[in-house]
């Protein structure tokens, strides 16, 4: 969870402008150790901000050294962006906790929250995708892991309201197991499953809503 957490706080940096806490530095130094970390800190040293937080890890540092690291973040904040485009889409796999539910290997993640769009990038780094279900067996395998309400699938519908697609496989999904009176249509275009009463069915959703959790799959070469 932490390791994943760390991962999106890289993905939304840019988007944000946000900046990692010390605690968080501190925190994705000795969870990444060697990869991960070396991808932040070369952005950190280019512009001596490493230099500045350790200041600020500092307490007895200046009283306006927020403000001073706040400037120096903002203008990172392009080549940041810049950076995280150059990222590789595959981070090294054992970081990465996929489990194996069924046949295939899965990274349930709740309590993230994001869009359709932010779950997919998500998944990418992971060396992933988003869920991309074959049948009702593997639905019915992942099911009783789930704890939550509402889970992105690889499903939507962006390009033609009419031609669902998967991402992952750029074809017509082989699997669907609506809910009664779905999908919805109109300006819900992305596919969750949804729980209602306990039964775990597929629903459309507006992409952008981002209470979502996220089930990501990844298939690992024997
Ligand atoms: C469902 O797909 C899996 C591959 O994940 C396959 O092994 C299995 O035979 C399929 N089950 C059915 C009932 O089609
Ligand atoms: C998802 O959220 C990100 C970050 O807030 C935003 O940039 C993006 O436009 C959103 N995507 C959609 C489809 O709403």
């Amino acid at each position: 969870m932490r390791v994943i957490s760390l991962v999106l706080l890289i993905a939304v940096l840019a988007v944000q402008g946000n900046v990692p806490t010390c605690e968080e530095s501190k925190a994705l130094e000795s969870t990444c150790g060697g990869y991960c970390f070396n991808v932040v800190k070369s952005l950190l040293d280019h512009s001596k901000a490493m230099q500045s937080e350790l200041r600020y890890c500092n307490p007895n540092s200046e009283s306006n050294i927020d403000a001073l690291i706040e400037q120096r973040f903002k203008t990172l904040e392009a080549k940041v962006e810049k950076r995280l485009k150059d990222l590789p889409i595959k981070l090294p796999a054992d970081i990465y906790p996929y489990e194996q539910i069924g046949s295939k290997f899965y990274l349930i993640e709740e309590g993230l929250y994001l869009n359709w769009s932010q779950a997919n990038r998500l998944c990418l780094l992971t060396g992933g995708h988003l869920v991309h279900l074959q049948n009702r067996s593997e639905l019915n395998a992942i099911i009783p892991r789930l704890s939550n309400n509402d889970y992105w699938l690889d499903i939507n519908n962006i390009l033609k309201e009419d031609d669902y697609v998967s991402k992952t496989s750029g074809k017509a999904p082989p699997f669907f197991a609506w809910f009664p009176n779905e999908p919805n249509k109109g300006q819900e275009r992305c596919v969750e499953l949804h729980n209602k009463f306990s039964v775990y069915a597929m629903s459309d959703a507006k992409c952008d809503s981002s209470y979502f959790n996220i089930i990501c799959e990844k298939e690992f070469k024997d």
